[in-house]
C-alpha cells in the first residue's frame, strides 16, 4: 500500500506511479545489456548482438536507453531525425534490417548536455519504450547505462519481463560492479541469461567473466579480446557465434 515501507521504497513507488509496464505490442523478447560499471563495453556488446541477430534473419530493435549520453547510433553509424507517425508513435531509424531508437537525435547536437533528474529520466525511458512503433520484433536489445539507480532501474521496471545479459571486463572492480547489477536483477526477479567478458587479454587479464558466471550459476556466453580493430568498428566473431546459441533461438 502507498505510504508504507521504508523511505527508499516510498520514493521508488512515487517514481513508478503511472508508468506503463510490459513489452510493447509485437515484441517477443527483451534483453537488457547491463553492468554496474561504466566503460566496460555495454554499448559495443549490445550493438553487436543486435546486428548478429538481425544477420540471422530475426526482427531486431535496439533501444539506446542511455538517456543523457546516448552513443549507440554513433557506434551503429546510423543517423537521421526521429519523426512520429499518424498515431503519434516514434518511427525507429533503420539500417541493414535493424531498427533503433535513441535520445541522440532529440538532443540537438553531439555535444549537448541533458540535465534531467529522476522522474523525467524514468518518463523518457517509458516513452522511448512505449511510444515507439516497433512493429513485430523477435528481440528488443536494450543498451543500458551503468549503475543500479534511476535509468537502469526504470528500464527494468518499465520492461517488466525483460532478461538481463551482464557485461564485465576481467578486473575485480568490474566483476564487483556487475555483481551489483545481478543483485538488482535478483531483487526485481529478472533472469540473468549469461555473462560476456569483454576486453580480455594481456592488458586486463582474463577470467573475471568466468568467475562472475560461476558465482551466478549462469553461462559465460563469450569472452572478447581487447583489440584495436574492435575500437575501430570491427565485429567480434564470438558475438556472431553466440547469436547462434540455443539461448537466442
Ligand atoms: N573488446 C574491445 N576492444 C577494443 N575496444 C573496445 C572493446 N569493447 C569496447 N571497446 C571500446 O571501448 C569504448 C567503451 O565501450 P562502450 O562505449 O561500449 O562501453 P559502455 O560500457 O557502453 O560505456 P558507458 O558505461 O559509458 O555506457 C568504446 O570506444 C568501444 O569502442
Ligand atoms: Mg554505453
Amino acid at each position: 500500500m502507498a505510504g508504507q515501507g521504508t523511505p527508499q521504497k516510498r520514493f521508488q513507488q512515487r517514481f513508478q506511479r503511472g508508468l506503463r509496464k510490459g513489452f510493447p505490442a509485437g515484441v517477443k523478447r527483451t534483453i537488457v545489456v547491463h553492468s554496474g560499471k561504466g566503460g566496460v563495453g555495454k554499448t559495443f556488446v549490445a550493438v553487436n548482438i543486435a546486428r548478429a541477430l538481425a544477420d540471422n534473419g530475426l526482427k531486431v530493435g535496439l533501444l539506446d536507453a542511455d538517456i543523457d549520453c546516448p552513443n549507440a547510433l554513433k557506434t551503429l553509424e546510423m543517423d537521421g531525425d526521429l519523426i512520429a507517425n499518424a498515431e503519434k508513435k516514434i518511427i525507429p531509424l533503420e539500417k541493414d534490417g535493424l531498427k533503433a531508437v535513441s535520445m541522440a537525435p532529440l538532443l540537438g547536437g553531439e555535444h549537448e548536455a541533458l540535465l534531467w533528474r529522476g522522474p523525467r529520466l524514468s518518463r523518457a525511458v517509458e516513452q522511448l519504450v512505449h511510444d515507439t512503433d516497433w512493429g513485430e520484433l523477435d528481440f528488443l536489445i536494450v543498451d543500458a547505462p551503468p549503475g543500479t539507480s534511476d535509468v537502469p532501474l526504470s528500464i527494468l521496471q518499465v520492461l517488466e519481463g525483460a532478461e538481463m545479459l551482464l557485461v564485465t571486463t576481467p578486473q575485480d572492480t568490474a566483476v564487483m560492479d556487475a555483481m551489483r547489477s545481478a543483485k538488482m536483477a535478483q531483487r526485481l526477479k529478472i533472469d540473468v541469461i549469461g555473462v560476456i567478458e569483454n576486453m580480455a587479454g594481456v592488458i586486463f587479464g582474463e577470467g573475471g567473466g568466468e568467475r562472475l558466471a560461476k558465482e551466478l550459476g549462469v553461462p559465460l556466453l563469450a569472452s572478447i579480446l581487447l583489440k584495436a580493430e574492435f575500437a575501430k568498428g570491427a565485429r567480434p566473431e564470438s558475438i556472431s557465434n553466440m547469436a547462434n546459441q540455443n539461448i537466442f533461438q
